[in-house]
Parts: structure tokens; C-alpha cells; sequence
């Protein structure tokens, strides 16, 4: 038995690393989630044939994974695309928990099999574990709006109360080796846990996803070293996987929004710049040349452009428009123009979240270019799209130093000959912020819901017979 359950873990084992690169590429990241997910069912069977349960174990196993499954297919049907951060929040929670609750578990009742690198791996498995669990809650009620950042978490009290937590960790973490089912234990749980809470409790709003990246790291360090305690080959090299890909992620989401690990984690609310509500910014009063103008005279423009670029952002997944981005792209595509998507590595509330949002509206992936290559192409662009985008199109970030996104790479659209800027009025993106694009002579604001304007947008051009006749050669 021993040599079938070493045989399905090193199948399981490789069977992950292959769906984990195929999650590299929108076209094969379905069945490589499938790969991953089988991956994990064999994991399980390969640990089952090596510890051989007895039928009333089998009972809470089948119960346990019943569910499981049962509350995790639930969850990713009915969550909308835009409740993705708090859900992987919600998951990293329960990673960091299975982590803690599996350390717990051979530190109170195998803790006599355990050796001195089980009885480490149990320190860390508890400490990380914890500080993921009840940190992962915390940013899933912030992000929900569940809760707010206390006043009293800006002050230097705060310091001094993690730092304090932290030796507290580190005194029963020490003491834990040699009594692992004493009160080292639960001292290392209690203080872990309220570390978690201490850390995440300041930090604002706008840098939440990348504390939830983070968090998704430390899951992954959790699961690696409950890998060890439970001598699980699987366990250690996928857990050593999420968290080298969390910590990547952290480092690519941190440069994208300009902002630095260090002052994420210990510069509190700051981070949340201007408090990070989208379109409740209210600083409309702010602009003084704003040119608006209808969906018939942007149909206009867009009826004798050669090459159109459009710009979604956070506002095309509250509209759910990308469908009706898509026929419209058909339509110009149709009358002879060249039609790409810019995407922007922070556009939207996640990593990936245009990427993914476009893809569910079938767009072909070539179409969908990136920040630096599409870049160069504005100047020769004769109109762009932003839809629902808005921070990551502010030219202030290049020239402002006074504004708090200066330095933020960000999509020179104002580089294009038209711009038209389709959002529902003149409220402030994610950094709360107003934006200069706005205001620049090629700039017109086309107002109304993404996906109502896209759709007027297609009706238009329709009635003017475009993507019904063939295109006139140039
Ligand atoms: P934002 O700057 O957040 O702007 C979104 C805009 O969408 C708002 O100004 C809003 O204006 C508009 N909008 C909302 N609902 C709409 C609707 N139904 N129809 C049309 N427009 C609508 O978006 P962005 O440009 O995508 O930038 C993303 C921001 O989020 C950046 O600041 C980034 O740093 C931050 N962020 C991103 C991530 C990741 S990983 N993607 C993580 C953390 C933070 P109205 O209210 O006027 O319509």
C-alpha cells in the first residue's frame, strides 16, 4: 500500500505542476484547473491508502469532504465577478485554517511521533496559519464593507501592540518544540490569530488586494509546512508553489499601483490614498472644461475610424458590458477597423480581472494587448474607448508629482487623436481622485452605463447600415 500511495502522489504531484502552468494561458487554464482539482482528489486517495481509517473516520471524511465540496460549489456559482477579492480572500482563510487545524491536530494527539522537524514545522504551520486565517477575514469584512478601518489603528499604539503580539509568538513558538500539547500551543494560536487581526486591521482599502495576494502566500507557506508535519510530498511542493506564485504576484501588483511592500503593510489607511470608492468620489465640482457628448456622434467617430483601442476598467465588470463590447467590436471589425483591447495590469479589483472578463465575452486573446505594447500604438489611434476605466488612464501619474498615483505606469490614451470616456458621471476611480484626461481638448465624456451607451453604440451604427455592408477599400 505504501508503494501505491507514494505512486499516486508523485502522479498527483506532477499532474499539479502541469495544471499550474497551464493556468498561465486563458486558452488552456480550464482543463488545467481540472488537471489541479483531479490532482487533489488523488492526493487525498493516496493519503487515505496510507493511513488506512477505520469506518468511523471514513464517516467524518465523507461528511467532511461532502461539505466541503458541497459549500465550494456554491460559492463559485453564485459569486459575480466583482466579489472575486473577497472570495479568494474567503478561500486563503480557509487554506490558512486547514493548515492550523492539521497542526493542531498532531500536536495534541501524535505529538509522540512527531520529530524535531515535525515539531518546528507544527510552530510554523500554527503561527502562518493563523495569522492567514484571521487575517484573510478581516480583508474579506473590509472589502465587503462589513468593517471599517479603526481610528486608533493609525496610531503608533498599533506598532506597539503587534510588536508586543510578535514576541508573544516568538516566546511560544520557542517554548513549543519541547511541550507541543501545552500551553505553548495555545499561547502561539491566541497570539498568531491577533497578529493577523493587528496587521490587517490598518491597512486601507485601495491596498487590500495586494495584503490579499500576500495572504494567498502565506496560505501557500501554511500548506508547505503542514506538508511536513504530516509528511505529505503533495502538501509541501504545492504549498511551496502558492507561495512563491502569491509572493510574485504581490511584487508584480505592488510596482503596478506604485506602491511599496513596506508602506502597504506599515502605512496603515494611507494606503487607501483618497479612501478608494469607486465613482463616490465627488470631486466633480473640480473640472472646468469638460466636453460631453451623445452615443450618435461618438457612433460618428467610431463609423470612420481605421483603428479603435478600447479601454475597459473596473466600470465595464459593474456594467457586465463586455458582451456588448464584443458585438460592437464585431460590427467595426466588420466595417474594416482594427479592434484591440488595452489592458492594464491593475485594471478593474484583481489580477486578471479584464483578462477574464473578456475571455467570458469569447474575445480573442491576441486582441488583448498589454500596457507596454499598446503604449507606443496611441499616437496612431484614431479613437479610444475607456470604459469604465479611470485611474489607470490619468495622465496625472505622469506629469502630476503632487498626485497620489505620480509614478503609477498608466495607459497613455491621452496620446490617441479622440478619446471618448464612457462612465456614468464624473465621480472618481478607485484612488479618488480627478482626472486630467477629462479635461484635454480630444477628450469627450460619453455618460450613461457602460453597457446601455455600448448598446445605444451598436444600435447606432447598425442604423447606419455598418457591419451589414462591405467595407469600402481604402
Ligand atoms: P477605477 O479607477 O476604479 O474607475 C472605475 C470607474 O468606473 C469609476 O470612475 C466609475 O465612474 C466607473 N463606473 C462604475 N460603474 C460603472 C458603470 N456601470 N458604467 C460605466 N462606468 C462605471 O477603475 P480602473 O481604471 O479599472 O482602475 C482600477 C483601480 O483599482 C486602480 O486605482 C487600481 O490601483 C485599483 N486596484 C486594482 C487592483 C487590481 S489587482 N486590479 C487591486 C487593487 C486596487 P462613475 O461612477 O462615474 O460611473
Amino acid at each position: 500500500m505504501d508503494f501505491a500511495s507514494y505512486a499516486i502522489d508523485l502522479v498527483a504531484v506532477l499532474l499539479l505542476a502541469l495544471g499550474m502552468k497551464g493556468l498561465a494561458k486563458v486558452r488552456t487554464a480550464r482543463s488545467a484547473n481540472g488537471l489541479a482539482a483531479l490532482a487533489m482528489g488523488l492526493a487525498v486517495v493516496g493519503l487515505l491508502l496510507q493511513l488506512q481509517p477505520g469506518p468511523t473516520a471514513w464517516l467524518w471524511i465523507a461528511a467532511g469532504t461532502a461539505a466541503g465540496g458541497i459549500a465550494g460549489l456554491i460559492t463559485a456559482q453564485r459569486v459575480p465577478m466583482t466579489a472575486m477579492p473577497e472570495t479568494v480572500a474567503l478561500f486563503n482563510g480557509c487554506g490558512g485554517m486547514a493548515s492550523l487545524l492539521v497542526a493542531l491536530g498532531v500536536a495534541l494527539f501524535q505529538n509522540e511521533q512527531a520529530d524535531l522537524v515535525a515539531r518546528i514545522s507544527i510552530v510554523i504551520s500554527v503561527f502562518v496559519g493563523a495569522i492567514t486565517f484571521s487575517g484573510s477575514i478581516v480583508a474579506m469584512a473590509k472589502l465587503q464593507g462589513w468593517l471599517d478601518t479603526p481610528d486608533w489603528t493609525q496610531s503608533s499604539l498599533r506598532h506597539g501592540l503587534n510588536i508586543s503580539l510578535a514576541v508573544a509568538c516568538l516566546a511560544a513558538g520557542l517554548a513549543l518544540p519541547a511541550d507541543p500539547a501545552g500551553w505553548p500551543l495555545w499561547g502561539l494560536v491566541l497570539a498568531s490569530t491577533l497578529l493577523g487581526i493587528g496587521v490587517t486591521l490598518p491597512i486601507g482599502g485601495a491596498d487590500m488586494p495586494v495584503v490579499i495576494s500576500l495572504l494567498n502566500s502565506y496560505s501557500g507557506v501554511a500548506a508547505a509546512a503542514a506538508g511536513f508535519v504530516v509528511g505529505s510530498q503533495l502538501l509541501i511542493v504545492a504549498g511551496a508553489m502558492v507561495g512563491a506564485a502569491g509572493l510574485i504576484l504581490t511584487q508584480v501588483m505592488c510596482t503596478a499601483m506604485n506602491r511599496s511592500l513596506v508602506s502597504v503593510l506599515f502605512g496603515g489607511a494611507l494606503g487607501a490614498k483618497a479612501g478608494g470608492s469607486v465613482g463616490g468620489g465627488g470631486d466633480e465640482a473640480g473640472y472646468t472644461r469638460i466636453v460631453s457628448c451623445s452615443p450618435e456622434e461618438c457612433a460618428m467617430a467610431l463609423e470612420s475610424a481605421e483603428r479603435v483601442v478600447f479601454v475597459p476598467g473596473y466600470g465595464l465588470a459593474v456594467a457586465q458590458a463586455q458582451h456588448a463590447l464584443r458585438e460592437l467590436a464585431k460590427l467595426l471589425e466588420a466595417n474594416g477597423a482594427e479592434v484591440t483591447y488595452a489592458i492594464h495590469p491593475v485594471a478593474g479589483r484583481m489580477p486578471g480581472h479584464m483578462n477574464v472578463l473578456l475571455a467570458e465575452a469569447d474575445v480573442p486573446y491576441e486582441q488583448l494587448v498589454e500596457m507596454d505594447t499598446i503604449n507606443p500604438e496611441f499616437p496612431r489611434t484614431d479613437v479610444v474607448i475607456v470604459l469604465g476605466a479611470n485611474d489607470v488612464v490619468n495622465p496625472d501619474a505622469k506629469t502630476d508629482p503632487s498626485s497620489p498615483l505620480y509614478g503609477m505606469p498608466v495607459l497613455e490614451v491621452d496620446q490617441a487623436r479622440q478619446v471618448f470616456v464612457v462612465k456614468r458621471s464624473l465621480g472618481a476611480g478607485y484612488a479618488g481622485i480627478a482626472n486630467a484626461l477629462f479635461e484635454l481638448p480630444q477628450t469627450a465624456m460619453v455618460f450613461g452605463d457602460a453597457k446601455a451607451v455600448l448598446q445605444q453604440l451598436c444600435t447606432e451604427l447598425r442604423s447606419q447600415g455598418v457591419g451589414t455592408k462591405t467595407p469600402v477599400a481604402a
